[in-house]
């Protein structure tokens, strides 16, 4: 009844007030939508970083955006750092306080369930900060994360360790949720680099600093020294403290941080940093731009205004990326109001009272819409341009830190498409390939101030030394040799192995280390063949043998062999017999058969051509026509021996003469040449070249004591009584020269380094057959998976090719080479034949040619008149006439002019000298004065 009694200045009030609150309803006209904020509230710096810059994001958004049609209010639930209290904090604020989205939770493992939570009521999560690869695999698409992904830093991880050309790593993670779901896409990356992991390292999330020291003592015993850290930053900061405690921040390791690390960095205390010392680091690259200056610089102030007592906060990437979802967030919203009245309108079947009943969950009438429209946001981020593809942020340049000093310096940038880059704004350019290499990236502090790249592996830490066996003796003294003083205890090993280990471990790229130990019993004397030996490595008594092993399959089983550093196969060595031939015939050797038939060719050949050219001013070369032939291969094949009588009168006579005796000179020289050493060297030839023959013949062989040739011989179907087993060159020596028939051997069989050595000492006795079985050579052993064995045989390649084998080898071989280079299956290819010598019969052909046609020319020229002038007569009276002429002597030759002067003076002809003998001089005169187509030429001359 009081209320009836109210007095007029009170309605008044009421009235003023309600007028002014709808005046107020009107003018705003904002829908507030209610946000959740899911963060661990502890005291961390972080979390108050975080949610200042959500703050920001929404107000920035709301003053830029002039008058908005929704509002979003934040509702902040504390996670505590739990799993449960996060899924908590979800349900309650889809529950009772119906947020239409929810910004957080902070990490992988709470957003797990809150993504579920999240995925019923068809309210949207956007995670900043929960970065596990894992939570995409629960395909909700409710799930939005505004942040980069574990598994977008792999390749970039698989990157920089190809550049340095580690072979193996270690990944160091924490096992949960975060930690454990990049290992698949980091293990598959680096097995694409051909990367091995050898071991993975989990560290449970509430290990103690003892467990972690436990955990790196470990790592340390294992040869591997390049690890990968995956971690955040509460329990990461502990390992590396630890890490550097025991004494693995020194030199040689290689530590690489992922971004849950590196990220934090700014954060991290810097007695901490201080540990991590010459760590790499993964960090999201952030461009600088004006946005982000402004936003820094304005987020400090305002950070300063809300936290007095805290100095000196650095923003990192969290903070940015809260911001940009915020803002996205908002945008979304918005956007979502515009296009249709959705928020306000609750529709719940829940009661109040219920707060944790799953099953009657209320589903969010603008879940789908809102989804959709954080699906499509696209803006200009502070983190970079941002927008949601799948659900997850687009952005994924990571930058590359090395820790040095106080904080991180950046040494260059890693983007998927270019791979590693020294700097952002130079490969723009789009033919750059992907790049892994090291040159791309600055100038690295390693941990413990060193600057050398370290190797990424050491050998087993209990005995930095190699114990690297070696054979007491077994085999040849030339390949080891033991020699133990007993006076001062020491051990000298020489040998060719030893001298080889030493130049192949020099010239590695690193140091290394080691001791030879003899495999002897106490007693000095051998403890075992050279399986023994390779056992022991197997067993890990000796870290490598440096000896005479050869590489066999059942051997490799077990160990690992390098590449091979001698000759390989398995040899015969078989007595010498002088097989040469000296029948009859040898004389016919020098030359083949071809070069025989072309010289004698030639030779009347010349004869011919020397005719022709002198038979007509040449009283040597007239005469009836056997005479004429007789004289003209006499003639030719005189030059032979330089027993030509007949002078040559003519000049182009003359030329084909001095070119063929030159031509003659050579053939001469070489066959005399190739005769003489056919007589007198030695035709040696091995008794037998074919071990075939041997088991055919039932023949005996050898091999030396201990060898695996042994196995190869019984394989090979020789019956084990003809085997027999030498220890020493002399022996093996003696068991050769008694023969097969006498209880020796036909032929001694080993490898061919060994056989080479025997017969550097019996050089003239013996030869080498084969290779008759296929080996790989000598090579050092290591244990299996050793890391150096790559670096050992490509040493070892280095040293073969080079010039230091050589030296090695005469050192300790000595004459070897000369001997075994003479090889005494040569015995048909030293005849000569016409290809060595058809250069000459070209030349001595092409100048013979060249006078013919000289001579035919001019012989034609002067004739010419016969052709022309006989009128009325047929081609073939006109040819037989140049044909008789040619037959004749031609006596305008100033041979003949000289000739009849003589015949003038008496004195001057020999004939006319002793007595007169016209017979020939009268022959000669008929043959000119009596020939009747010499009278019909001289006719023919005179009508002219
Ligand atoms: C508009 O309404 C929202 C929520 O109803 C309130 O938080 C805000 O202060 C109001 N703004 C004005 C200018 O009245
Ligand atoms: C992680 O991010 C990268 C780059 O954005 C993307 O290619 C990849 O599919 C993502 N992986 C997972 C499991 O979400
Ligand atoms: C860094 O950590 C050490 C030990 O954890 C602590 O004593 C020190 O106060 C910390 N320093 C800072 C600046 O937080
Ligand atoms: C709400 O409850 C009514 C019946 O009370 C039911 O028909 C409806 O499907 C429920 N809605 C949801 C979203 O569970
Ligand atoms: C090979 O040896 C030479 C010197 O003997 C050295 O300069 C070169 O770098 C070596 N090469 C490799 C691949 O080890």
């Amino acid at each position: 009844m009081e209320n009836r009694k109210l007095s007029k200045p009170v309605c008044f009030l009421i009235l003023c007030s309600s007028i002014s609150l709808v005046m107020a309803m009107g003018e705003n006209t904002s829908i507030s939508v209610n946000v959740g904020v899911i963060l661990d509230l502890d005291n961390s710096l972080n979390t108050k970083v975080w949610l200042s810059c959500i703050k920001m994001a929404i107000s920035d958004f709301y003053t830029s955006h002039g008058p908005s049609k929704t509002r979003l209010v934040l509702n902040i639930k504390d996670s505590r750092s739990e799993v449960v209290d996060a899924a908590a904090a979800a349900l309650d604020l889809i529950k009772n306080v119906q947020v239409e989205a929810i910004i957080g939770p902070k990490s992988s493992m709470q957003a797990n369930f809150v993504i579920d939570l999240g995925d019923r009521a068809q309210v949207p999560i956007i995670s900043f900060s929960a970065t596990s690869p894992s939570l995409t695999s629960l395909q909700s698409s409710y799930f939005f994360r505004a942040a980069q992904n574990d598994s977008s830093q792999v390749k970039a991880i698989s990157a920089i360790i190809k550049a340095f050309g580690w072979r193996v790593a270690i990944p160091i993670y924490v096992e949960n949720a975060y930690g454990e779901g990049v290992l698949p896409s980091l293990v598959d990356a680096l097995q694409d680099v051909r990367v091995r992991v050898p071991y993975r390292s989990a560290i449970p999330p509430t290990a103690t600093d003892d467990q972690l020291a436990q955990e790196l003592y470990k790592l340390m015993t294992m040869q591997t020294r390049v690890f990968i850290v995956h971690m955040y930053p509460s329990i990461g900061s502990r390992l590396f403290a630890k890490a550097d405690e025991i004494g693995m921040m020194k030199e040689g390791y290689v530590w690489i941080m992922t971004n849950g690390l590196t990220n934090h960095l700014s954060s991290t205390n810097a007695s901490i940093i201080n540990s991590m010392q010459g760590a790499l680091g993964l960090r999201t690259f952030v461009p600088k731009t004006e946005e982000l200056i402004d936003f820094r610089s304005r987020w400090k102030r305002q950070f300063q205004h809300e936290n007095p007592t805290i100095i000196d906060v650095e923003l990192d990437v969290f903070g940015l990326w809260a911001y940009d979802a915020a803002y996205a967030l908002a945008m979304a919203v918005e956007s979502v109001r515009t296009t249709r009245s959705l928020f306000g309108s609750h529709t719940t079947n829940a009661s109040i009272n219920s707060s944790t009943d799953l099953e009657t969950l209320r589903v969010s009438p603008s879940g789908r819409e809102l989804s959709h429209s954080l699906s499509s946001t696209r803006f200009r981020g502070l983190a970079g341009d941002f927008s949601f593809f799948n659900g997850q942020l687009q952005s994924s340049v990571f930058e590359i830190v090395n820790v040095n000093g106080d904080g991180a310096r950046g040494i260059g940038f890693w983007s998927p498409q270019y791979g590693l880059m020294k700097d952002m704004s130079k490969k723009i350019d789009a033919n750059s390939s992907y790049s892994t290499s090291k040159s791309d990236m600055g100038p690295i502090i390693w941990p413990g101030d060193s600057t050398p790249t370290p190797k990424g592996w050491e050998l087993p830490t209990n005995s930095k030394r190699l114990r690297v066996g070696v054979p007491v003796k077994v085999g040849s003294p030339e390949f080891v040799k033991v020699v133990h003083d007993p006076v001062t205890n020491r051990i000298d090993v020489t040998g060719f192995c030893i001298d080889m280990f030493n130049a192949v471990m020099e010239g590695l790229p690193y140091a290394v280390t080691y001791d030879f130990i003899p495999f002897a019993k106490p007693d000095g004397t051998s403890a075992g063949t050279y399986n023994d030996m390779v056992h022991q490595v197997f067993l890990g008594n000796f870290d490598a043998l440096a000896a005479a092993t050869t590489i066999r399959a059942n051997r490799s089983l077990y160990v690992d062999f390098t590449l091979p550093y001698t000759d390989s196969g398995v040899v015969m060595v078989v007595p010498m017999k002088d097989s040469k031939s000296r029948n009859a015939w040898i004389f016919l050797k020098p030359l083949t058969w071809d070069l025989w038939l072309t010289s004698s060719c030639s030779f009347i050949f010349i004869g011919f051509v020397i005719w022709l050219l002198e038979h007509r001013i040449n009283d040597d070369f007239r005469g009836p026509p056997s005479h004429q032939v007789g004289t003209s291969i006499w003639f030719s094949f005189s030059t032979m021996v330089f027993a030509q009588r007949e002078k040559v009168v003519s000049n182009l006579g003359r030329s084909v003469v001095i070119v063929w005796a030159f031509v003659v000179l050579i053939l001469t020289q070489s066959y005399t040449a190739s005769l003489t050493s056919l007589l007198t060297l030695k035709q040696l030839q091995p008794t037998c070249t074919d071990i075939n023959e041997l088991l055919k013949n039932k023949e005996s062989v050898g091999y030396p004591k201990g060898s695996f040739v042994r196995d190869l011989l019984i394989e090979k179907g020789f019956d084990r009584s003809r085997i027999k087993s030498y220890t020493s060159p002399y022996e093996c020596d003696q068991l050769l020269e008694y023969g097969s028939a006498k209880g020796g051997i036909a032929a001694a069989i080993d490898e061919t380094p060994n056989l080479k050595l025997f017969l550097a000492k019996y050089c003239t006795k013996y030869t080498m057959v084969g290779p008759i079985f296929k080996t790989d050579g000598f090579a050092f052993v290591f244990p299996k998976g050793s890391p150096v064995v790559p670096d050992v045989s490509r040493s070892i390649l280095n040293v073969t090719e080079g010039e230091e084998m050589k030296n090695i080898e005469n050192k300790w071989f000595g004459k070897k080479a000369t001997c075994s280079v003479t090889n005494p299956m040569l015995s048909d290819s030293s005849s000569l034949g016409v290809d060595s010598f058809w250069g000459l019969f070209l030349i001595a052909g092409f100048s013979s040619c060249l006078a013919l046609i000289l001579f035919a020319t001019s012989f034609f020229f002067r004739h010419r008149h016969i052709l022309i002038t006989i009128r009325g007569s047929s081609i073939c009276r006109k040819v037989g006439v140049l044909f008789r002429v040619f037959d004749e002597k031609d006596i305008t030759s100033h041979t003949f002019r000289n000739k009849n002067l003589g015949r003038v003076e008496p004195s001057a002809s020999p004939c006319s000298i002793c007595q007169p003998c016209p017979s020939s001089q009268d022959s000669n005169h008929t043959d000119i004065q009596e020939s009747p187509f010499f009278r019909e030429e001289r006719a023919l001359v005179g009508q002219i």
